[in-house]
């Protein structure tokens, strides 16, 4: 059985949510906060929750596209319901999206996990090429034993398939993953599975999904260790 007061016992596999758990999406919009001006923090929102929806439409459609299009077309109709907005800032923002930076303590956690003998990894909605740049622009590639895309499934979470990436690629069984996420629909998803999570509740939002409840929830990674 699980003890939530020691998340880590018993698991070889520590796999991290991409966005929002390991990258902070709305840095994105933060970098340029001024010249997009006061609807920023809603922008930012937007963006995120239209970038989502997609890509449960789409799974549920049987339809599979690149996150990166995805996340186009969320910021063409974020920009869109904000006339106010310079829509001159698209390509800023697009850029500053591919190069997300890591929250600070994704490295070290990363790496005090490795040396316990787990391994670490990256399950995410995110198109191996999208992701892989920003694994890489963050500096975390050599704290990271795999980096997993639903690329493979061609489902995004939270179809069981997406998070089956994660057990054939590491050759583990659910009950050695420890499955860490931002996202709470994420969390709940992996739960469904069969995973133990850990919910890593960093802006101390409300509890919901509470028959698909985390094993362990953190403020941030380092409640991890
Ligand atoms: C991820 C996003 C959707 O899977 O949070 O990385």
């Amino acid at each position: 059985m699980t003890d939530a007061a020691k998340p880590l016992a018993g698991v070889k596999a520590a796999v991290f949510d991409a966005y929002g758990t390991l990258f902070d999406v709305n840095a994105a919009v933060q970098r340029y906060a001024e010249a997009v001006g006061p609807d920023a923090a809603h922008l930012s929102e937007v963006w995120r929750n239209k970038q989502l929806e997609y890509s449960w439409t789409l799974s549920l459609m049987g339809q599979y596209a690149a996150f990166w299009d995805l996340t186009v077309r969320a910021l063409d109709y974020a920009l869109a319901i904000h006339p106010n907005v310079d829509p001159g800032l698209r390509e800023r923002l697009l850029d500053a999206y591919r190069d997300l930076e890591a929250y600070p303590e994704v490295p070290g956690v990363l790496a005090a996990l490795r040396k316990r003998g787990i391994r670490t990894a990256v399950l995410t909605n995110g198109n191996a090429a999208m992701v892989d740049r920003a694994v890489a622009s963050a500096g975390l590639a050599d704290h990271l034993d795999a980096v997993l895309s639903v690329d493979d499934a061609q489902v995004f979470k939270t179809h069981p398939d997406a998070y089956r990436i994660a057990l054939t690629r590491l050759a583990v069984g659910q009950g050695d993953v420890l499955f860490c996420s931002s996202n709470r629909w994420d969390v709940a998803g992996a739960r469904a599975f069969g995973f133990r999570t850990a919910w890593v509740n960093r802006k101390g939002l409300p509890d919901e999904y509470a028959d698909l409840a985390p094993t362990v929830v953190v403020e941030s990674l380092d409640g991890l260790l």
